[in-house]
């Protein structure tokens, strides 16, 4: 089987699927090199093996710990990538990743207190790194507040026995449950927050309230992946984008990304990594002025005739795009 793109060249066998929650399956991978990467690091996956088509899933695995190589997925509705995974892959197929990418780990924090908060899908990174903390710095001092719509949804609940965690329940919170969302009380009430390294995951406008109240508390380490980027609402007003083919006009407030401002009006964009590593959300631009801050994947006659990468693409005026 060869290889689909170079962006995908590590092959990984399939060696069983566990379902974790009503809508979630962690598949278990084997590679038959080694394949470095660190905990709370996150893939590209080769969707139905082909070049065009990449989603960015995280590792849940843990290196040094973890048996086998793990993504976990959760299901969407209309996910190319979710859908196949979790209908149509089974045990014994191959699937292909790209290298492990990302910023969001904790093996560089020399910080010896730590609150992880995670919200739904948001805690496959917290699980890769809760484990790693316990392996390699197990004098760390670590809390965890998950947060999920129901308890059906603790995603890793057997693991999560071994670790500390305050698990939070929105809806038919049972025992063992504190219902309701995160509060500021419940940050107040952990030892030592504003000494802490705080590190969250989860849907975007979570991880935005945390941040707003953890700062309020005093917190002044803090770090959020990046990866889980908001759809905000289509703006009516800021920087106009002609798109002639078909033709469309749409807006977005200014410090938009291309990517953002696309995916706000909902126009079909392709975008796994979001940041400028995949190649997979690749626009022309007609006119107009913008700056970039990566064209890695772009060829130098394709920068020259304004292609860009929508995710690493500001646009500084009104632009009309191919
Ligand atoms: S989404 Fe990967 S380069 Fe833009």
């Amino acid at each position: 089987m060869t290889m689909p793109t170079p962006q995908c060249p590590w092959r990984m066998q399939v060696h069983h699927i566990h379902q974790e929650t009503p809508d979630v399956w962690t598949l278990s991978l084997l590679c038959h090199d080694y394949y470095p990467y660190r905990a709370g690091q996150y893939a590209l996956v080769s969707i139905r093996n082909s070049a065009d088509t990449l989603r960015a899933y995280t590792l849940s695995s843990t290196p040094g710990v973890s048996e086998y190589i793990t993504i976990t997925v959760r299901r969407l509705e209309n996910g190319a990538g979710s859908q196949w995974l979790t209908r149509e892959v089974k045990r014994g197929d191959y699937l292909w990743l790209s290298d492990a990418q990302g910023e969001f780990t904790c093996d560089n924090q020399a910080s010896d207190k730590l609150l992880l908060l995670a919200a739904g899908c948001g805690v496959t990174p917290v699980m890769s790194m809760r484990r790693w903390l316990a392996k390699y710095r197990p004098q760390t001092d670590v809390q965890v507040i998950f947060s999920v719509r129901s308890p059906q949804d603790v995603i890793f609940a057997d693991e999560w026995q071994r670790y500390p965690v305050t698990l939070v329940a929105e809806q038919n919170a049972t025992a063992g449950f504190v219902p309701g969302r995160l509060t500021p009380e419940l940050l107040r009430a952990v030892p030592d927050l504003a000494e802490r390294t705080v590190m969250t995951c989860g849907p975007a406008p979570y991880m935005e309230q945390v941040e707003d109240a953890v700062k309020s508390l005093g917190v002044t380490r803090f770090f959020k992946e990046k990866f889980f980027t908001p759809v905000a609402e289509a703006a009516t007003s800021g920087l106009k984008f002609t798109r002639l083919q078909p033709a469309r006009t749409f807006y977005a407030p200014v410090g938009s990304t291309l990517l953002e401002a696309l995916e706000s009006n909902k126009v079909p964009v392709n975008a796994a990594c979001r940041a400028g590593v995949c190649g997979c959300c690749k626009t022309q631009i007609i006119s107009g002025q913008y700056s970039v801050n990566s064209t890695m994947t772009l060829t130098p006659q394709e920068i020259a005739d304004g292609f860009v990468l929508a995710c690493s693409c500001h646009p500084e005026s009104d632009l009309v795009l191919a």
